[in-house]
């Protein structure tokens, strides 16, 4: 005992002696009892910059290649990481949306002026029908976002009606006559947006006698079940969360939500998305992680008044907001994605796995050419971001058991920010395989990881994958696309159940164990 206490002890000398730091993690494998939604890896598309136009959708007569106007190489790069579901129109652009303005001939279509995202006119030529025929096409849950702020709820019945009615009834026929015979499957919908803001500026209680209003009139019609999202808090706002919870019982409501993005440089400067430094940087992972405290207390409320944890929390917006770059519209939110996004992605899925008993969908902000996007569009040119990657990576999650996992780590500090050095969430698979994800957040030093595999015997190391690159604001151009790629790990080796691995600065690998 004695012997095998030194001998850790040697090596930990031996590793900081070279460079590096050690960490130990054990991973519960017999602990197992909570599901990982696939749902957490949702996506937000929002009318807002080149999000839909240029970023999804290019129209039929586009000359770069499409299907049914939605960009061919974006299908092939969202069907590759199985996005489970699509979050739409808004946004604050949801509370002024009239959806029966992007319905029929697109020429007749109606114009509106987008005044959150830019002030631009807003053609209607991408309404319901394109969307969840998009969706089809991606295999992926619409998530329609409802018009509570300057709707009715005339207006709310009639799209949900429109959209998933199979019977003769007014808004059915309407749909036909626009060349859609059988309703489409709609299963999240959320009864508005930002309501405490954007979306009407109301008190919790106000708006929570809307959403038991709203929510009534949205039908379930024939097969298809509504999961119904009642628009949740901003950050910190408990208050919001505990008036929500006591006005509107469990049996109203699948969801509630949360919104919280990182601006390292505050609400104000934000702070630009590739020009940082390392103070900065430990600035935006410190409020990366601030997620588990968000979920931590939130769900303590929610637990108060739903012990069953029936009520999922539902992150619908979450991500890194920069400065948009300079020379773009700044209504637009068009930033570029670094290497730090990468590590953001990570901490923040591996946050939402451990509560997955509790937050059971959430939508990344926003998928295309928007904030922390996955995708960015250049014409004909299309790449795929660091964040992207990470989704690529971490699929291996979606539906697998969460194994409870502790790290003991360093700390790594820049300026007066001290934060964790590891991340870490594992899950077991349908198969019985392990997957082990750990970030490295520590912008100079390796860790030398010993990740001991408690309660199962471990038989191989079935494979492993590393984002990572030279420098934390490292990114994909469209000149250099891949200079931050998905890139296989041989460095993981496993001996008496224990993986030992040398996890490199700022990456993020993902270890699959069998
Ligand atoms: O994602 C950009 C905006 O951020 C959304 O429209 C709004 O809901 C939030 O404030």
């Amino acid at each position: 005992m004695v012997r095998k206490y030194l001998s850790v002890l040697a090596s930990m000398a031996m590793a900081a002696a070279a460079g590096a730091q050690t960490a130990e993690v054990v991973v519960n494998a017999d602990q197992g009892r909570d599901v990982i939604s696939r749902h957490i890896y949702g996506q937000f598309s929002e009318h807002l910059g080149r999000c839909i136009y240029d970023g999804l959708y290019v129209g039929e007569d586009s000359k770069i290649p499409n299907t049914k106007g939605v960009r061919n190489d974006v299908i092939d790069a969202l069907r590759n990481i199985k996005i489970p579901n699509l979050r739409w129109p808004g946004g604050c652009f949801a509370d002024e949306y009239h959806w029966m303005d992007g319905i029929g001939p697109k020429e007749s279509r109606a114009k509106m002026v987008n005044t959150h995202w830019g002030g631009v006119v807003e053609d209607n030529s991408f309404g319901t029908h394109e969307f969840l025929d998009m969706c089809e096409l991606l295999g992926t849950e619409p998530y329609i976002c409802g018009n509570v702020g300057s709707g009715t709820v005339e207006e709310m019945s009639k799209w949900v009606e429109y959209m998933t009615m199979d019977g003769e009834s007014p808004m059915a026929n309407l749909r036909r006559s626009n060349g859609r015979e059988k309703p489409w499957n709609v299963k999240f919908i959320a009864v508005g947006n930002e309501n405490w803001g954007c979306g009407g500026n109301m008190f919790p209680d106000v708006y929570a006698n809307h959403y038991r209003r709203y929510q009534t009139f949205c039908r379930d019609y024939g097969d298809n079940h509504l999961y119904k999202v009642a628009g949740g808090a901003n950050v910190d706002d408990y208050n919001w969360t505990e008036t929500l919870m006591r006005m509107i019982p469990a049996r109203m409501m699948w969801g509630i939500s949360l919104h919280y993005y990182v601006h390292p440089g505050g609400w104000d400067r934000k702070g630009s998305s590739t020009e940082f430094d390392d103070a900065e940087y430990a600035v935006s992972m410190k409020k990366a992680m601030r997620m588990d405290e968000l979920v931590t207390r939130h769900s303590t409320i929610i637990d108060k008044y739903d012990p069953d944890k029936r009520v999922a929390l539902v992150v619908d917006e979450w991500g890194a907001w920069y400065n948009s770059l300079p020379g773009t519209n700044p209504g637009f939110l068009y930033q570029q994605n670094t290497l730090r996004d990468a590590l953001i992605a990570g901490v923040t899925l591996n946050i939402f796995h451990k509560h997955c008993d509790r937050v059971r969908m959430a939508n990344l902000a926003q998928i295309v050419n928007v904030l922390q996007a996955l995708i960015l569009t250049e014409g004909e040119k299309m790449i795929l971001t660091p964040t992207y990657h990470i989704f690529d990576m971490y699929k291996v999650h979606h539906d697998a058991t969460m194994l409870p996992t502790e790290v003991r780590c360093g700390t790594y500090k820049a300026g007066s920010t001290t934060i964790d050095q590891m991340s870490v969430s594992s899950s077991v698979d349908a198969d019985g395989v392990m997957h082990i994800s750990m970030v490295n957040m520590d912008l100079d030093k390796d860790i030398e990881v010993r990740c001991s595999i408690r309660g199962r015997k471990a038989t191989k190391i079935a494979g492993a994958q590393i984002v990572t690159s030279a420098r934390i604001n490292d990114y994909n151009s469209f000149d250099e696309p891949e200079v931050i790629d998905l890139k296989a790990f041989d460095g993981a080796r496993l001996k008496d159940n224990v993986v030992t691995l040398r996890l490199p600065a700022k990456s993020v690998v993902t270890v699959a164990v069998k």
